[in-house]
C-alpha cells in the first residue's frame, strides 16, 4: 500500500510540510509507502475547461506542463492521497486547486480514477479559515468516490512562522491520529 501526500503550500520546508512530513512517519512506522509531493516549484497551470480529457478519454490534460502529469500519475498509482494546504484569505491556495481540478476532471472523464482511494485533507493557517478550506478539500475527495480519514478533531492546525505548527500540541495530535486511521482504513482494502 501507498500513500502520496501531496503540500500545496509555495513556501519550502513550511507548516503544512511539517505536517505532512509528520503523517508519513506515522504512515512509514505502519508499513505504509510514502511518498511526498511538494507543489513548491511545480508548474501546474489551472484547468482550462477545453474538455479535451473527455473526449480523448487517455487520461491526459490538454495542457502541456509535465508537473501536472507527473504528479497525476503518482496519485492515480497511489491507494492514499493526503491533500495539506495553508489557507491563504480563507481558501486553499492556488497552487492546491490547480492541481485538483485537472486532477478531479481528468479522472471523472476517464472512468472516476480515483475511486475507493483513501484521502485525507490537512488544513494549516495563522488563526482562521481552517474550516472553510477543509471543507474545499473534503468535498473534492468526497465527490471523487474517496474515503476521508478524520481524527479525533478536524485535520488542522495553527502557525504562521515556519515549523511554528509542531507547537500546537493538539494539532500535532490531531495528525498523529489521522495518519493512524488513513493506516487502519488501507489495512482494510
Ligand atoms: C497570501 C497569504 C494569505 C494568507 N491568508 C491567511 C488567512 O486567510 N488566514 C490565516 O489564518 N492565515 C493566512 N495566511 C497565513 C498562512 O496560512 C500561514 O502562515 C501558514 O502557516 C502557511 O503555511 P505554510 O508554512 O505551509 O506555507 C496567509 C498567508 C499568505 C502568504
Amino acid at each position: 500500500m501507498k500513500a502520496v501526500l501531496v503540500c500545496g503550500s509555495p513556501r519550502l520546508n513550511g507548516n503544512t510540510q511539517k505536517l505532512l512530513e509528520l503523517a508519513e512517519e506515522v504512515l512509514q512506522e505502519n508499513n505504509i509507502d510514502t511518498e511526498l509531493i511538494l507543489l513548491h516549484g511545480k508548474d501546474i497551470k489551472p484547468c482550462i475547461a477545453c474538455n479535451r480529457c473527455r473526449e480523448t478519454k487517455d487520461r491526459m490534460c490538454s495542457i502541456k506542463d509535465d508537473d501536472f502529469h507527473t504528479v497525476f500519475n503518482k496519485i492515480l498509482e497511489a491507494d492514499a492521497l493526503v491533500i495539506g494546504s495553508p489557507v491563504y484569505f480563507g481558501s486553499a491556495t492556488s497552487q492546491t486547486t490547480c492541481l485538483l481540478h485537472r486532477t478531479g476532471y481528468v479522472s471523472r472523464g476517464n472512468g472516476r480514477l480515483l475511486s475507493g482511494k483513501v484521502g485525507a485533507p490537512i488544513v494549516v493557517a495563522r488563526r482562521a479559515g481552517h474550516n472553510f478550506t477543509y471543507a474545499q478539500l473534503v468535498l473534492f475527495l468526497t465527490m471523487n468516490d474517496m474515503t476521508v480519514a478524520g481524527s479525533t478533531y478536524w485535520n488542522i492546525a495553527f502557525g504562521k512562522n515556519p515549523g511554528e505548527v509542531m507547537d500546537d500540541e493538539e494539532g500535532v495530535e490531531t495528525i498523529r491520529r489521522c495518519a493512524q486511521n488513513i493506516s487502519m482504513l488501507l489495512s482494510k482494502k
